[in-house]
This record gives C-alpha cells, structure tokens and sequence, in this order.
C-alpha cells in the first residue's frame, strides 16, 4: 500500500520553507550553484521541516521563525545525505546520480561543508540560543551515529543498534520537533512531549528505512536497496536474525567467508519472520510517538502528527 501523508495544516509555509532552501543555492557562488541545486531540489519527503512546522502549530506560530528553523532542519539533512552517500558509496539519492557519484568524493565533502554552514546560518536568523545549541548538539549526534556504524562494522548487537539509529537518526527527528516547540514559545512540558514523539517517531523510520532496504524498491525509494549489508552494517533484521539459535550456521559461513555470508544472509533476512518482527518493533515506536502527545491540544497538526505515526511505519518510499 503506499501511503500518501500531507502536510495539509501546514502547506503555505512549506512552500516559504522550499523557497528559502532554493535561496542556499541561488545566493552560492555560481561554481557550485548546480550541485547545491541538485542536492536540495525535489525528491525529498521534507518530513523534517513538516515537523518543526507542525510542533509549531501549538501555540504562538511566528511564520518567518518556523520557516528558518524548518529550512535549517532539511538542509541539515541534505547535508548528512551528501556525505551518507560519500561514506556508504551510494550512487542515487533521491531518483538521481549522488553528489559524490556525479562530482566525485572530494565535491562531495565540501558540498556536504557547505551545506552544514548553511543550515547553520539558517538556524542562526531564529535569534534563539536554546534552538541554535540544540542544533549543533544533534549534529555532534550525527555524526557520532555515523562513526558507530562504521566502526560498528560486521558487528551485531541490538542495544548498539538502538543507541546508533537514535544518534544517527533520531535525534534529528527530534530536534525538529522540540525546535518548533521551543520557538512558538510551548510549556517545558509541551516541549518535552514533542521532542519524545519525534524521538519515537525518528526511531520508527528509521528501522523502516532498514527493512526496506531488504524488501524496498529501488525506483520507489529513489536509493539503492541491500545496500546497508554490503557495507558491512548489520541492521535490526540481521540482527534479529543472528539472535536466533538456527543462525548458527551462517555465522559459521560468514566468520570464513564474508561474501557467501552476506548472500545467505541476504537471502535468509527476506524469507523469514524477522521483517514482521521488525515492523512490530517499529510500530512500538511510532505508538509511543503517538503517545507522548496525548495531551496536547487535538487540532489539526494533532491529527496530521497521529497520521504521520501510522505512515512511517507503512510507508514504501
Ligand atoms: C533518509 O531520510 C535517511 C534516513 C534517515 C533513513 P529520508 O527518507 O527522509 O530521505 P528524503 O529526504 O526523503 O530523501
Ligand atoms: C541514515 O542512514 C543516514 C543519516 C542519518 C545521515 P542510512 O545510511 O540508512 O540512510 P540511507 O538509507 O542511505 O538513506
Ligand atoms: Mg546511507
Ligand atoms: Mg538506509
């Protein structure tokens, strides 16, 4: 099924947001205008701005702070992708050739670089310490996630699994949500309750994200698929399954050879109960998003936050 979710309570201003982040790329030198344009243009799902916009909707909504701080949020995003895509060796991103895969690796960091300013600068026009701090804390976050699963490689343990989506992931999802709080001026405990559902919800999509790089289409996703194995990053559904007694075996055939290991796991992944399972987890998650905002006002970001909880977890792009 693929689930379309809209942004509907917030659709006039995520057209602002698209034009401020078009606005990184048209006041760039013009050198490097085309590849800034091609990372940030369409394909995205934008459900980090989405977010901030949305947490926003709760109280005091200033439209020029939100649109900052929701551009800020997406091309931060855009920059981890860029250099994702230079650490994974991912060739398409979003339907189209990768930054690092159509100007190479070293455009790639600097694009990434410049991207990462960028969003700073962004974040930086709200004027607010609380959402600047909590800016550069996800991005020492980020990266910290990225470096566990490098270093992480081949390993499989569930509880670093958690802790390396929430940093790499997550924390981000939070982050959009509790800066869009923090800025319409929300109650401590309303904040707190928005970065949890985006914490929660951050989790869910993650782990998503994994099991669909097993049983995800390429076309749909706009990225490559089993793609997190080859690089060596056991996600939950491998993990999952080397829990279980009867993986004995391949932990055999991996431990001597790497390659069959990886093709048995493959295989094994996509014709077992590891998927449901995994999909159950993900839903554990996204019902605790939904939880955590059981108290705040049910109006229209209400109900599109609880929508937002069932798509991460039926998604298929
Ligand atoms: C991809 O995020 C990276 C993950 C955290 C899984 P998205 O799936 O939100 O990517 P875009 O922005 O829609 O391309
Ligand atoms: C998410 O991890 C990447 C970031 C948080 C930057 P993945 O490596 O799984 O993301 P995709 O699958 O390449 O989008
Ligand atoms: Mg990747
Ligand atoms: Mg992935």
């Amino acid at each position: 099924m693929s689930v379309a979710w809209t942004y509907d309570p917030v659709k006039s201003d995520m057209a602002a947001v698209e034009e401020k982040i078009a606005g990184v790329a048209r006041q760039a030198p013009a050198e490097i205008a085309e590849q800034l344009r091609h990372a940030l243009e369409g394909g995205g799902k934008r459900v980090r701005p989405a977010l901030t916009l949305l947490a926003g909707k709760f109280k005091r909504y200033n439209a020029g702070l939100m649109t900052s701080m929701a551009a800020g949020v997406e091309v931060l995003h855009t920059a981890t992708l860029v250099h994702d895509d230079t650490i994974d060796n991912a060739a398409v991103r979003r339907g189209k050739m990768s930054i690092k895969q159509r100007w190479g690796n070293s455009n790639a960091v600097l694009i990434g670089d410049y991207l990462f300013a960028s969003s700073a600068g962004l974040v930086a026009e709200t004027r607010n310490i609380r959402v600047i701090k909590l800016f550069a804390r996800t991005l020492m976050s980020i990266c910290s996630g990225e470096l566990q699963e490098s270093i992480n490689a081949f390993g499989w343990d569930r509880e670093r699994y958690f802790q390396t989506i929430s940093d790499k992931t997550a924390c981000l999802f939070a982050a959009s949500t509790e800066s869009g709080a923090v800025l319409a001026g929300l109650p401590e405990e309303s904040i707190q309750a928005l970065g949890e559902y985006g914490q929660n919800i951050g989790m869910s999509f993650q782990i998503v994200d994994d099991i669909l790089d097993f049983v995800g289409q390429k076309e749909a996703l706009g990225k490559p698929v089993t793609s997190d194995l080859a690089q060596g990053v056991f996600t939950l559904p491998v993990i999952l399954l080397l829990e279980r007694p009867a993986s004995a075996r391949v932990k055999e055939v991996l431990s001597g050879d790497r390659q069959e290991g990886i093709r048995l796991l493959t295989e094994m992944v996509r014709t077992s109960s590891v998927i449901d399972e995994c999909y159950e987890i993900a839903q554990q998650f996204s019902s605790r998003a939904s939880a955590a905002i059981e108290r705040l006002p049910r109006n229209a970001a209400h109900e599109c936050l609880t929508s937002l909880a069932a798509y991460v977890t039926e998604r298929r792009s």
